[in-house]
């Protein structure tokens, strides 16, 4: 990884666990299991390799279209992992945010979610944006109501709206994703982060989440420093 530019900020969309559990004839749920581990180590690597930002998307809007079971297997889920799981993040001096709507999320799982983000608020060497009850649309929707209300309330005028004004009223304020990642080969956004997206670099490996080790992520780093990015200038 030397010599290597680290983007910084990366959007992960973690894709495939159910594939990859019906390959080794086990139920979908054993693939979002095996993730959590996936995912641990890979945010120890991202720490210690100096990755500033990394939004991931661990659950969209949408994904509660899914079979009742599976989205309580994965509420459960995530409350366990943010009780239990995430100490590591102390010890690498890691930053939690969650982008997302609360409603409809259980009010066990926002708990946890809410005493991560305490816990962790004054680490600073690479924030983690969750994306859970995520979806571009829906976040759109809720930035525009926010901006609306601040216009009404006569905190600004119109003049203030630009480009800047809208990043900075996002569920966070993040600096725009460099490099987005979807694992499983699937190549679409599925509603992740369209905006901070605008000149982000895309990499669509072929292998499922539960698989995306730290030679994964490497080729990935390789791949986005072949890239040649412009933002729309001439060199
Ligand atoms: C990603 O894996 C995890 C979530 C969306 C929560 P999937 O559950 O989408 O797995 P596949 O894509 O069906 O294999
Ligand atoms: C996107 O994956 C959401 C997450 C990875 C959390 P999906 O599996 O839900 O996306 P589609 O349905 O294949 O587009
Ligand atoms: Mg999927």
């Amino acid at each position: 990884m030397d010599n290597l530019v680290i983007p910084n900020h990366i959007g992960i969309i973690m894709d495939g666990n159910g594939r990859w559990a019906k390959e080794r004839g086990m139920a979908r749920t054993y693939g979002h299991k095996c993730a959590v581990s996936t995912l641990k180590d890979l945010c120890i690597y991202m720490a210690d390799v100096g990755v500033k930002y990394c939004s991931l998307y661990a659950f969209s809007t949408e994904n509660f279209k899914r079979d009742l079971s599976e989205v309580n297997y994965l509420m459960d889920l995530f409350m366990k992992v943010f009780h239990k799981e995430f100490d590591f993040l102390m010890e690498k001096d890691v930053k939690v945010l969650f982008s997302g709507r609360r409603e409809p999320l259980p009010e066990k799982v926002l708990k946890s979610m809410d005493e991560l983000v305490k816990k962790t608020r004054d680490n600073n060497k690479l924030v983690l944006n969750i994306c859970l009850n995520y979806g571009f649309q829906s976040e759109i929707v809720d930035t525009t109501k926010k901006i609306c209300k601040m216009y009404k309330d006569g905190n600004i005028s119109l003049e203030d709206i630009d480009e800047k004004f809208i990043e900075k009223n996002l569920y966070q304020s993040l600096p725009p994703l460099d490099f987005v990642i979807r694992t499983s080969g699937e190549l679409r956004l599925s509603n992740f982060m369209l905006y901070q997206a605008s000149y982000a670099e895309f990499y669509f490996p072929k292998v499922y989440f539960p698989d995306f080790n730290r030679n994964e992520f490497d080729k990935a780093i390789i791949e986005y420093n072949k890239r040649d990015r412009r933002f729309g200038g001439i060199k």
